[in-house]
């Protein structure tokens, strides 16, 4: 997530699906959302290179529920985020929906999923640029369309925020994790002890630069979505980060593990 290695951002990482479809089917994904649409508000936040960048919202049932943002493909080279909402999606009833104000950004890199490169055509990175006061990277095109909805994107995630990653690198799953307290509370450990039901965790010491201890990466502003979004205010907020040199249907359960421990919270 944090610190790019040469050439990371232009190198195909495509995966079988287990389904007999490759992780960068931009079309079937795009078509197994829309069949899962029902009962969601579908808005249009821009078209960054042509392509559109989709909110989906829920209204809240009960009054009061805690509104939560969760937003995937940021990175292309990081397939499970999307279809690992998309499995969420499929699993999980209207009910439980119901208990919190839930809106998503299913796909925010949708050339960048396409090729199955981590960064956008145009070579952007979507993940940077939001704090520039902070870190000095300019948003990409996808960056300046969620920029523009920042209020809107704020009041949706003031509860929290998810954003769903991999590393393509690493054999451990871990999260990025953001609260207001100084060690990991609950939020921490119950994102963390969800993706290590499907998957070893990262060992601990350094991982992109970053202190990790029992899968925590805790803290660390980096000008990222997630980092920037609970600088605005938002509870909490976090990154999951599933491992790409395990195999691609154990990190799709991983994901979907974490966002339903998200919501459940
Ligand atoms: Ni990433």
């Amino acid at each position: 997530m944090s610190i790019e290695a040469n050439n990371a951002g232009c190198r195909p990482h495509v995966w079988d699906r287990g389904d007999g479809g490759l992780s960068n089917d931009l079309p079937a994904l795009r078509e197994q959302l829309e069949a899962l649409a029902g009962g969601w508000q579908v808005s249009l936040l821009g078209t960054p290179l042509g392509e559109p960048l989709p909110l989906w919202h829920r209204p809240a049932v009960q009054p009061g529920a805690a509104r939560l943002l969760i937003a995937c493909g940021f990175h292309g080279e990081e397939p499970a985020g999307p279809w690992g909402l998309l499995a969420f999606l499929r699993q999980t009833a209207r009910a439980e929906l119901d208990r919190v104000q839930l809106s998503l950004l299913p796909l925010v890199n949708a050339t960048g999923l396409a090729a199955g490169t981590r960064f956008n055509r145009r070579g952007e990175n979507p993940n940077r640029g939001f704090m520039p006061w902070l870190h000095p990277d300019t948003p990409s095109a996808e960056g300046q369309v969620l920029i523009s909805h920042a209020e809107q994107l704020g009041a949706l995630g003031a509860g929290g925020v998810l954003s769903c990653h991999e590393d393509v690198g690493v054999a451990g799953a871990y999260v990025y994790t953001y609260e207001r307290t100084d060690a990991p509370a609950a939020f921490s450990h119950r994102l963390r002890d969800a993706l290590a039901e499907h998957l070893e965790l990262h060992p601990d010491g350094d991982v992109d630069g970053c202190p990790i201890a029992e899968g925590i990466v805790h803290n660390q502003i980096d000008g990222s979505f997630e980092a920037w979004l609970f600088d605005r205010g938002a509870s909490v907020a976090a990154c999951v980060e599933t491992p790409g040199l395990q195999p691609f249907e154990r990190r799709v359960a991983a994901q979907a593990a974490a966002i339903r421990a998200f919501i459940n919270g």
